[in-house]
């Protein structure tokens, strides 16, 4: 229960339909968003900073059609989009897009209230359930604390919006959150993975504490975790994977199948088990993807394989 809402256990994530790392296609972003439908997904997560608005356009015309009270969606708050010199692309913030839009970090009142309308209007939607504030470590904190979180819960108690949160890979920035006592919930991202638990220490008793949902994301660590044998090139925390990471992977590998299941199947289940974490978001990009991840979290997973892993 997070705030007036239930989430699902399995969300679809849209960082990849704003091009994430490399160009998704209309039919394939389409795909996506359908194959999730199909698959009974119903709540979706997408920001302006993915891919400078991108997502949340190719997010939006999917769900547009589809009956308004029968899902639930969250976009983010701090960075507004304002016209970009064009000419060049976004990959230095590792999305596939032309750079004719800009972010600018805004996390005043004002700020927040503007992102959340523009991103109604590029959602074509006249509501959002959740909204959460985005990477504040990255931003302006202070004004992120002072200013934004209380606009946020103000948002909430106007019934603009259903819940409010925080999303960032930051465990002391959430806790911080989690102790103001103005969020709903928090999007914790790849810190409580398979890989690895930092979160667990201070941040997931926090929220349980104060009665905060989690919803865990980049649980597959931004790919390390996302296939049966982890590559040699695969990518950690957005970059490549150190030696040791590597090689914890590959082990957790191992242990997967010799408990007659998979890598991922491990790590998009793991983190539920913790009692403060209600909900996966999975980055999605393919139909292909969906299906498979939404196969990966009914696979039945004993015990031993998890008292295995834990003693990697
Ligand atoms: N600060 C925040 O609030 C924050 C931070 C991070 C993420 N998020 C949210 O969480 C979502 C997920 O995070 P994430 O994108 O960092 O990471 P993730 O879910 O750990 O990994 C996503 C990647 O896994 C790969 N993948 C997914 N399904 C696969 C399959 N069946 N087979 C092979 N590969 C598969 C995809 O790779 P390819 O790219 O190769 O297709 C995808 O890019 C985002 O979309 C966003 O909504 C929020």
């Amino acid at each position: 229960m997070t705030g007036a809402l239930t989430l699902p256990a399995l969300g679809f994530g849209a960082a990849q339909l704003g091009n994430l790392y490399r160009e998704t296609s209309d039919e394939e972003a389409a795909g996506a968003v359908a194959a999730a439908w199909d698959e009974g997904i119903r709540y979706f997560d997408t920001a302006p900073h993915y891919g400078i608005g991108l997502s949340e356009e190719r997010l939006g015309a999917q769900l547009r059609g589809r009956p308004r009270e029968q899902y639930l969606i969250s976009t983010k708050v701090g960075r507004l989009l304002r016209p970009g010199p064009g000419g060049g692309d976004d990959m230095d913030n590792a999305f596939a897009v032309p750079d004719d839009r800009v972010r600018v970090w805004d996390m005043s009142e004002a700020g927040v209230r503007a992102s959340h309308a523009e991103s109604l209007e590029r959602l074509g939607l006249d509501r959002v359930d959740i909204l959460y504030l985005h990477d504040p470590e990255e931003g302006p904190t202070e004004q992120a604390f002072a200013e934004a979180l209380p606009a946020l819960a103000a948002m909430r108690e106007e019934g603009l919006v259903r819940a409010v949160g925080v999303g960032s890979k930051d465990t002391e920035v959430l806790a911080r959150a989690v102790r103001t006592g103005l969020v709903d919930l928090v999007m914790v991202s790849g810190r409580y993975t398979l890989l690895e638990q930092p979160a667990a220490a201070e941040l997931l008793p926090a929220c349980e504490e104060h009665g905060v949902g989690v919803v865990a994301v980049s649980v597959f660590n931004s790919g390390i975790l996302a296939r049966p044998e982890p590559a040699a090139d695969a990518a950690y925390e957005y970059g490549a994977a150190p030696a040791e990471m590597l090689e914890r992977a590959r082990a957790l590998a191992r242990v997967a199948r010799e408990h007659g299941a998979e890598l991922p199947d491990l790590a998009m289940q793991f983190p539920l088990r913790h009692p403060a974490i209600d909900t996966v978001v999975l980055g999605m990009r393919t139909a292909a993807q969906v299906h498979q991840n939404a196969g990966r979290m009914r696979v039945p997973i004993p015990e031993e394989a998890w008292d295995a892993a834990a003693a990697i």
